[in-house]
């Protein structure tokens, strides 16, 4: 996380208060039960407004793309989308992106395998199917392209500069050009052409496809490596291999003490309180979940602390992430390649620097 953000996080750090106002950056909150009262208090705080995520991402992606909606038109799009992630629909992207028994045997046969380039390789997989580009045209590049748009955001920074947004702009639109094509088409073995016939415009759709990108593709390349480097560095790696009951509150727990999406941002729409603290329209509220979810104490599967927290890592309420199936599946499907391959150990690792989700730049681990 430091190696990410050298300034924003040790400051953070430095609050002990559940709430406080910090100058130019906002309405801090770190308390898990006061951050949720944020989230589902649609009344008082939105995604839409001064220092919100639409301030963010409207410029890049266009105004109908869940994650600077509100209201009706949210839930709607909620809806839609919601057969995508769905069992029948996730389990076979998985496959497709994911394919677990080579890591497997790789790493049998003893060969030293970066899972961060492994991770990227998968992303870049999902982000072909979600966008419908030929899997022959995957490569670290493209991963590369998505990653340099989020790399703008910086917590002091709310808005993107025009010249960002235009470069942002320009890669999505070289993205979705096939998206377009695939929903044009309507193909139902494409994600845009599923979409469409869920009932998606031409428009919702790449907004959507946009935002799966956007949102889905870091994340993951964040979190799967760092629960493999906090499994091994603490011991539980053995204890998992022996106890597969384990396994799922492994990976919560590394969901909360890591927290790949470390804040959410909010904007008061309307006076009201957070706590003791008293917040106007227009103010921005930044919700620290790292913090709030790494006070429940240290990463620990048997005491599972994280199950009192109703995956907040994931958010909660309206907005609650709509990939996270998607997400518990590739997590799953990786770890499970590598415990299958028996016990493994870190040869080298290096955190990756200037990004905005906190990540290894590289993990390399070998049986
Ligand atoms: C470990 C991986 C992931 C984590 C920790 C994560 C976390 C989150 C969080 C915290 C939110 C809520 C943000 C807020 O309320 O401000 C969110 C929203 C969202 N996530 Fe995820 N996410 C992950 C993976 C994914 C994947 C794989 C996808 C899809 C391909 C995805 C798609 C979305 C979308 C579309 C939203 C916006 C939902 C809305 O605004 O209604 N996420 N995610």
């Amino acid at each position: 996380m430091r190696a990410a953000h050298p300034v924003a996080f040790p400051a953070l750090r430095m609050s002990r208060r559940p709430v406080q106002r910090v100058p130019r950056l906002g309405v801090l909150v770190r308390d898990a039960t006061l951050l949720r009262g944020v989230l589902m208090d649609t009344q008082h705080f939105s995604k839409t407004g001064p220092g919100a995520p639409s301030d963010l991402w409207t410029p890049v992606l266009g105004p109908t793309v869940l994650l600077n909606m509100e209201g009706a038109d949210h839930l709607a799009l909620r809806r839609k989308l919601g057969p995508l992630f769905a069992p029948a629909y996730v389990d076979p992207l998985v496959a497709a992106s994911l394919p677990s028994t080579q890591l497997t045997e790789r790493l049998r046969s003893g060969e030293a395998v970066d899972l961060v380039a492994e991770a990227k390789r998968n992303a870049s997989i999902m982000i072909s199917q979600l966008v419908g580009l030929p899997a022959n045209q995957v490569d670290d590049a493209l991963f590369e392209r998505v990653s340099s748009i989020t790399r703008f955001v910086r917590l002091s920074r709310p808005r993107l500069t025009a010249s960002q947004a235009a470069a942002a702009r320009g890669i999505l639109a070289d993205l979705t050009t096939h998206a377009r094509a695939a929903w044009r088409e309507g193909d139902e073995a494409t994600v845009p052409g599923r979409m469409r016939a869920l009932g998606l415009g031409e428009d919702e759709a790449m907004g959507a496809v946009g935002a799966f990108v956007l949102t889905g593709t870091e994340t993951l390349v964040s979190y799967i490596p760092r629960l493999v480097a906090l499994l091994i560095d603490s011991g539980w790696m053995p204890r998992l291999a022996d106890d597969e009951s384990l396994t799922e509150p492994a990976i919560a727990e590394g969901l909360r003490v890591t927290t790949p999406s470390p804040v959410m941002l909010r904007s008061v729409v309307g006076d009201t309180a957070i706590g003791p603290v008293e917040v106007r329209p227009g103010e921005r509220v930044i919700l620290a979940t790292f913090m709030a979810n790494q006070a429940a104490g240290p990463f620990d599967p048997e005491a599972n602390p994280a199950a009192s927290l109703k995956q907040l890592w994931f958010g909660a309420g309206t907005h609650f992430c709509l990939g996270a199936p998607l997400a518990m599946a590739q997590t799953r499907a990786t770890l499970g390649a590598i415990l299958d391959a028996g016990p493994v150990r870190i040869v080298s690792r290096r955190a990756a620097r200037g990004v905005l989700i906190p990540s290894y730049a590289s993990l390399v681990v070998a049986t």
